[in-house]
């Protein structure tokens, strides 16, 4: 059996009773999870918020082309844990009648330009999270094991309103083994769960994902598939 599969046949869950965010690599080498540290050092908040922006300028364009009409209908959109708005930013261009605000921790949305169309809040996600149509998390989940994740998911539920009245969350990140074909792809995905251990964080494979939306209180979901990524729509 390769280093790979039997990697993936081990559960999110147990991957994370390895793994806890503040016992991971990188808080065991710095003394701080890389969200702390982003608070306490600038170059460090600088180095993540423009990796993020630039993530954002290529991926974006792309989720617009191919599946731009997720956005259509919605009236408002808090883009949580949305960086210095590069996502936000091509969504509100899209969409120039949707009210777009983006919701991250203070030392990051003090570092944030000012977007056309997009209100910036400082605020803690696990906290409370503005109403709104709908909820916008880009690469943010795995970032985060299922405790946080299912919390995190709950706040995104209050904020938005029925299924019926247009309420859904929109979810970018990685669904393990999306294309089970790809054989290439499946690796690369499963080098990110690798990679994103280091900062506690995990990719999950369909079955991880839908556990975590159930144990939040959602009822269906949809995956489209979108190269290394998927997008999720979530509803209540
Ligand atoms: C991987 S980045 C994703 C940024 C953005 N969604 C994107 O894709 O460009 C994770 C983001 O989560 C934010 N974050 C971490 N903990 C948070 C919290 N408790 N409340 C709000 N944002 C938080 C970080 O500041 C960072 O901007």
């Amino acid at each position: 059996m390769s280093l790979f599969t039997s990697f993936r046949r081990s559960p999110a869950s147990s991957r994370r009773a390895m793994m806890t965010p503040d016992k991971c690599p990188y808080a065991l080498m710095r003394g701080a999870t890389v969200w702390e540290m982003c608070g306490s050092s600038d170059a460090v908040n600088a180095s993540i918020n423009n990796a993020m922006a630039a993530d954002s300028r290529f991926l974006m364009r792309m989720v617009m082309e191919e599946c731009g009409g997720i956005f259509r209908g919605i009236n408002s959109l808090v883009d949580v844990a949305g960086g210095v708005g590069g996502a936000a930013a091509a969504i509100a261009a899209a969409f120039p009648s949707l009210k777009c605000t983006v919701l991250d921790l203070p030392h990051v949305v003090a570092k944030a330009p000012s977007v056309s169309n997009v209100q910036f809040i400082a605020g803690d996600m696990f906290e409370s999270i503005p109403a709104a149509n709908a909820i916008f998390l880009k690469y943010v989940l795995h970032d985060w094991g299922d405790d946080k994740c299912i919390k995190l998911l709950k706040n995104c539920k209050q904020a938005i309103p029925s299924k019926d009245a247009g309420g859904k969350v929109i979810i970018i990140d990685i669904v393990v083994g999306s294309s089970p074909s790809d054989v290439k792809l499946l690796e690369t995905q499963v080098l990110c769960d690798l990679d994103i251990m280091k900062i506690g964080g995990v990719e999950r494979d369909e079955h991880e994902w839908k556990k975590i939306f159930l144990a939040a209180g959602f009822r269906d979901y949809n995956i489209m598939p979108l190269g290394l990524r998927s997008v999720i729509e979530l509803y209540p």
